[in-house]
């Protein structure tokens, strides 16, 4: 049977998992003059509203992600799917599975979920990794997980006594330094296999587009790390990677039923 609706999705960057990102259906790419994608599809009516619900607002790679859906959908079909939609997120990708994990708001909102902290720990697995951004510890206790020695370090005195504490929890204190400072002055003289950047993005960061020089102190961080073989950034997924040209980029999706379609954050490798 012929599915009813008619769903245009762009623009979607080529190094985006497009399957993943848009899920079920018979999706088929258009080349679009910037070297971005336009995807098509027919879908029914549930799929049709739910995808307009989930990319309602979401900029991937620096452009908002335009759905046209015809016939257009009515209103019903869309406040269902927004609400089924926000009950997802709430079941989103879980920060730390330990209960008395220590976090103030901003280590909160901020922290990398555990999941995916072990995902990215896995690839440095063994390496002398620095966290220069550490907050309450989300990363640099994955990357101890993995079996790295990590130099951890965090301008919020406060924070870093939660992550200090979050760490031995998970039993990896040992193997992490926890330095109080400012990794701008720091980094010029340490070394290491992997330099790690987990910038604040900011309250409302840009949900459309965020450049490298709405993420301080990146730039700085970049500036005064070239002694160092490789580094990360986790970077918001509305970052755009011109600004950062000759980075390798690549999409960081959620872990669970509520995210696994979810764009959590770009990984920057420069
Ligand atoms: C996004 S949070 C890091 C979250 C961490 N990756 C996690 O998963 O728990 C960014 C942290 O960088 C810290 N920060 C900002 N500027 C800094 C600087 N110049 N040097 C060191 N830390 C800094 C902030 O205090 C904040 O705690």
């Amino acid at each position: 049977m012929r599915r009813p609706f008619h769903v245009r999705v762009e623009p979607l960057p080529p190094w985006l998992d497009r399957q993943r990102f848009l899920g079920d259906g018979d999706w088929v790419a258009h080349d679009l003059a910037n070297g971005h994608l336009k995807a098509e599809a027919s879908l029914e009516r549930d799929a049709a509203a739910d995808l307009a619900a989930r990319l309602r607002g979401v900029g991937i790679g620096g452009s908002l992600i335009k759905v046209e859906i015809s016939p257009p959908l009515n209103r019903k079909d869309l406040r269902r799917a927004n609400l089924e939609e926000a009950r997802r997120y709430r079941q989103g990708s879980t920060g730390f599975s330990h209960r008395s994990a220590r976090l103030d708001d901003e280590g909160r909102k901020s922290l990398t979920p555990e999941a995916l902290a072990l995902e990215l720990a896995e690839r440095a697995r063994g390496r002398r990794v620095i966290d220069a951004c550490a907050g309450a510890g989300g990363n640099a206790i994955g990357f101890a997980r993995a079996g790295c020695k990590v130099l951890a370090i965090e301008i919020n005195p406060g924070r870093l006594a939660m992550a200090k504490h979050n760490a031995a929890l998970y039993g990896v204190a040992d193997q992490i330094e926890f330095v109080q400072g400012d990794a701008r002055e720091l980094l010029p003289k340490q070394d290491a296999d992997l330099l790690f950047i987990d910038p604040p993005w900011g309250e409302r960061y840009n949900k459309e587009r965020v450049t490298l020089s709405e993420l301080p102190p990146c730039l700085e961080l970049l500036e005064c790390s070239l002694h160092l073989p490789k580094r990360w950034i986790k970077a918001p997924p509305s970052f755009d990677p011109a600004s950062l040209p000759g980075c390798r980029v690549e999409a960081i999706f959620g872990v669970g039923q509520g995210d696994h379609r979810r764009v959590k954050f770009l990984l920057l490798e420069i």
